[in-house]
């Protein structure tokens, strides 16, 4: 069955751990980090990630749209990352390969994510590293963006490459989930959905969570 991971940018920020217990019916937390270079925009970081953990059981997802990831993967971790997500466009191939070799030293799991002009052959190089592979549906940056056409394609070939190492990696979609996008990943072959407008804007938050899943 397919994770959800309802994403906090969407969250109400004036009652953050009222917003984390409200999607608990989620599968994990999904905590986007910007930092304004990397992405137009600056998000949050290192102090709500430790204030958060102890609001909730579920695994936090970490995805860090920061360049230069290498320089703060560690103190994710220390701070209740569960996973930890750099973007192989935020630095140099060695760097990224330090980064994603730091996370599991730390026993976390790693991902990987590509932009949406970056092809899905780019984490080629570090597949036997990845617990997670991240494809972005839409310019990573801000919430409530509409979900692009090719992003199926891109699951699927993600798909196919972790069957073809042999790993135990998830596919994960974000950006522009709802109803029926959620249902195009699912059947590409992705294994954990994000979804952040579309969970935080609905009546049911539960009961949303438990329509993007599909069963
Ligand atoms: C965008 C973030 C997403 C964002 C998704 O850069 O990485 O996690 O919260 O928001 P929706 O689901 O509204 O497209
Ligand atoms: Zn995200």
């Amino acid at each position: 069955m397919v994770k959800i991971a309802p994403s906090i940018l969407s969250a109400d920020f004036t009652r953050l751990g009222l917003e984390v217990e409200s999607v608990k019916s989620g599968d994990l937390i999904h905590f986007d980090v910007m930092d304004g270079v990397f992405v137009p925009n600056i998000s949050y970081g290192l102090p709500v990630l430790k204030a958060l953990r102890p609001v909730t059981a579920l695994p936090m997802d970490v995805h860090l749209m920061i360049t230069k990831p290498l320089r703060f993967v560690e103190r994710f971790c220390d701070l209740g990352a569960d996973v930890v997500t750099v973007h192989v466009e935020a630095d140099e191939p060695d760097k990224i390969r330090e980064a994603l070799l730091r996370i599991r030293a730390r026993g976390k799991k790693a991902g990987l994510s590509v932009k949406p002009a970056t092809p899905v052959s780019a984490c080629q190089p570090f597949a036997e590293l990845l617990d997670n592979l991240l494809i972005m549906a839409v310019e990573p940056g801000f919430g409530g963006q509409s979900f692009m056409a090719d992003a199926p394609e891109k699951i699927a070939q993600a798909a196919a490459l972790v069957r073809r190492v042999g790993r135990d990696c998830d596919i994960e979609v974000d950006g522009g989930i709802n109803r029926e996008t959620a249902r195009l990943c699912r059947e590409a072959g992705a294994t954990v959905l994000v979804a952040g407008s579309h969970i935080f804007k609905a009546p049911d938050r539960a009961e949303e969570i438990r329509i993007l899943r599909g069963i």
